[in-house]
């Protein structure tokens, strides 16, 4: 069996560009997804709301509404916003 003189290269550039093309892929699904909107009533996207868990150790899906309205019109986002604090406080 003898290689192609330019295999290892060729292969080493395949995986370079792979590489590549994953983080790519991670970086913008991490983006996305912290910019998601889970409140539509005031239009409070998932990295306020987790901001706000952290920094002010919130617990209930009440104190998320009271620190960033989210949760405080229809009530329709609570559900995201308690998977949010299972997320982080678990
Ligand atoms: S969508 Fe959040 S209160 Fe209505």
């Amino acid at each position: 069996m003898s290689k192609r003189p330019f295999d290892n290269l060729f292969n080493f550039v395949i995986i370079v560009v792979q590489n590549f093309f994953v983080s790519l892929h991670q970086h913008l699904t991490k983006y996305t997804k912290t910019m998601e909107t889970i409140c539509n009533c005031f239009q409070v996207d998932r990295d306020t709301i987790v901001k706000a868990i952290k920094e002010k150790h919130l617990t209930t899906v009440e104190q998320v509404g009271e620190e960033t309205n989210a949760g405080t019109g229809c009530g329709g986002c609570q559900p995201k916003i308690q998977e949010i604090l299972k997320e982080i406080n678990g």
